[in-house]
């Protein structure tokens, strides 16, 4: 970890080299060649096709497109970056930011590539990537019960190094192995564990990160401030994370999962409803998930809706099961639904998974196909009608909706323990669930890709009357450019609270928009749903 003298030494020294760097640089008129000449005056050990990828470079499509989860920014329309860079070393971070401003091109920052919008790998103004795959080192201290991830690995790599290090430890992040640690942290990070432990910004206890001058910062020097902005306000707006240290939590050596399907035929509208009063109230070590999607062809009059029941106990299935009848019997949960297993092998469970899946698993960044999807997110105060799922159904029923899904997960615990202001994350008490909507295509429709973003908005404004509203709760995580977004970066800070401002960070975005202003005043990491300046 670097001292504060390291950090200025080198930011001296940068600095001087910067000097030469500009006077060449912008005697070049193509800003590739400007880029990366600038960096290879800084540091030579950048190497083409292996730590800098141009579009000559012959594996520069793979690299950009290895890095895309959401197909729809995969299209040969979508704007490419004139430069990848992929730091074999911690080092080579800085002189990206500094040769970005030099050349005046937009830096876009990737961990794991799974924004919804495409952020990380996408600009409308000319760009390069700063791609942090190699980065992914995990040093796990079982005796602290703490770890240092850098921002390049996946939630799956950190669950299986900690399962490998201890059976008791986990921690509380996605549930998806895919995800990057450096994106997924940034914006609050939630999974089966948030109703014992909350978010995984909720358990990160220092950061390191490269500011917009270069230097590297942990959270001494970049002092409390910027320390709580980067735990949730959303990546990119603030610097570059370059590692987490986060807390380790508790798990049982096993844990009990099960799944129990019912259609409408088997009261899944009353059961959902019910759902809806109790599960942010169960005992903390049950999560338990309603998803629902439509089963079945519309066309032979055999559709219908199954809502999956998708639960994890942290306890053995002697003390679910009582757990169970006392607060919803109507369920009709037996123990033969019920598998024990390690909270690692649980993940693999949540991602269909069979008990016999090798741990190993967990590591490979290939394991989810990946699709063309739209997604939105909203927060629940209060149940929704029993008679307002019917309307739901209805949309379920149309075309479009052939690969839709929606998931209601429970808050209660401690999530409504925090305060709304601890992180930059803001809904906790007083919400008793978060939904997220997704609808999904595939390619052979993506040529009526509209037709599906049009459903996923109908289905967006009948919620609009059962959810939270102004501001309408929406989650950072799950990015949603139809909430708006800034104008090339020249959104004023009213304009953007107005809009998506308030709806992802509410009472916290002012304090945000402070923080930027001084880490940040020229603001030069921006994108589309970056923090303003005040
Ligand atoms: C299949 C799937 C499943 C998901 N499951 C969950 C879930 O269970 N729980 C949950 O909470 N969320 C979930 N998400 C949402 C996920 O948390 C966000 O998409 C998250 O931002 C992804 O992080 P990333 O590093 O993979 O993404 P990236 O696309 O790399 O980054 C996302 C944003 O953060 C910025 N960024 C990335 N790395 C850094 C860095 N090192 N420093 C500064 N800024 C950075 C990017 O520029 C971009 O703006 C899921 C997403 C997908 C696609
Ligand atoms: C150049 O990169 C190497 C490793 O990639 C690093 O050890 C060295 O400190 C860097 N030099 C400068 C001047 O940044
Ligand atoms: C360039 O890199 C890609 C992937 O990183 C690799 O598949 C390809 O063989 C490399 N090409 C050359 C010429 O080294
Ligand atoms: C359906 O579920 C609700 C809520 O759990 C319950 O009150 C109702 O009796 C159930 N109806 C039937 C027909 O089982
Ligand atoms: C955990 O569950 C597995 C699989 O059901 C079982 O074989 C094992 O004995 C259990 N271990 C403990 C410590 O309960
Ligand atoms: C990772 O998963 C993919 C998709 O299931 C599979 O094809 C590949 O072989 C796996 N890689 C490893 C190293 O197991
Ligand atoms: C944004 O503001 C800058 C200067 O403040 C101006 O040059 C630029 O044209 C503006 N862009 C848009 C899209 O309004
Ligand atoms: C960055 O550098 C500028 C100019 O040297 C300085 O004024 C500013 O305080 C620095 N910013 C930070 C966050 O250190």
């Amino acid at each position: 970890m670097s001292t504060p003298s390291i950090a200025l030494l080198f930011h001296l020294v940068s600095i001087s080299i910067f000097a030469i760097a500009s006077s060449s640089s912008h005697r070049t008129a193509d800003p590739t060649e400007a880029f990366l000449k600038c960096l290879g005056l800084r540091n030579h050990s950048f190497v083409p096709n292996k730590s800098t990828y141009t579009r000559r470079d012959s594996g520069y499509s793979t690299i950009l497109n290895l890095g895309i989860n959401n197909l729809r920014f995969t299209s040969t329309s979508t704007p490419k970056p004139l430069v990848i860079v992929t730091p074999l070393d911690e080092s080579q971070v800085p002189p990206v930011v500094q040769c970005a401003k030099d050349v005046d091109l937009e830096i876009r920052i990737r961990s794991g590539g799974h924004d919804y919008e495409g952020l990380s790998s996408v600009s409308q103004l000319p760009f390069v990537i700063l791609d942090l795959m190699l980065l992914r080192s995990i040093d796990i201290d079982v005796a602290s019960r703490t770890a240092w991830v850098q921002s390049g690995a996946i939630v799956g790599e950190l669950y299986y190094k900690i399962a490998k290090a201890s059976p008791i430890l986990a921690f509380p992040a996605g549930v998806c192995p895919t995800i990057g640690i450096g994106g997924h942290l940034a914006g609050g990070a939630y999974g089966t564990l948030l109703r014992k432990y909350g978010l995984g910004a909720d358990n990160v206890i220092d950061a390191r990160i490269v500011d917009v001058n270069g230097s590297v910062l942990d959270r001494k020097t970049m002092g409390e401030d910027l320390f709580w902005a980067v735990r949730g306000g959303g990546g990119a707006s603030f610097g570059i994370i370059l590692s987490w240290k986060i807390k380790l939590v508790q798990v049982p050596k096993n844990v009990t999962v099960f799944t129990v399907t019912r259609t409408l035929q088997q009261n899944a509208t009353g059961l959902i409803y019910k759902w809806q009063n109790i599960a942010h109230k169960f005992d903390t070590n049950l999560l338990m998930r309603a998803i629902f999607n439509r089963i079945g062809a519309v066309e032979t009059g055999d559709a219908t809706i199954g809502v999956y029941f998708n639960s994890v106990f942290l306890g053995g299935v002697d003390k679910l099961l009582p757990l169970l009848k006392k607060s919803f019997p109507e369920l009709g949960v037996v123990k033969e639904d019920c598998t024990e297993m390690s909270w690692a092998q649980s993940i693999l469970n949540f991602n269909g998974f069979s008990i016999n899946e090798p741990l190993e698993t967990l590591q490979n960044r290939s394991i989810n196909p990946r699709r063309y999807f739209k997604a939105k997110s909203d927060y629940v105060t209060k149940p929704i009608p029993l008679s307002a799922f019917q309307g739901i159904w209805n949309l379920f029923f149309e075309k479009e909706a052939t690969g839709a899904v929606v998931i209601f997960t429970p808050y209660g615990g401690k999530m409504k323990d925090i305060s709304k202001s601890a992180i930059p994350f803001p809904y906790r008490s007083g919400n008793i669930y978060s939904i997220q909507h997704l609808v999904y295509w595939s390619e052979e429709e993506n040529a009526k890709a509209e037709n599906y973003i049009a459903w996923m908005r109908k289905l967006y404004s009948y919620f609009g009357a059962y959810v939270s509203n102004s501001p309408r709760a929406a989650y950072i995580n799950y990015k949603d450019l139809d909430l708006g977004q800034n104008n090339l970066g020249n959104t004023s800070y009213n304009e953007a609270n107005n809009r998506w401002g308030a709806d992802y960070f509410n009472g916290n975005f002012k304090r945000l928009a402070n923080v930027k202003t001084l880490v940040d005043p020229g603001n030069f990491f921006k994108n589309e749903l970056s923090i303003p300046l005040l």
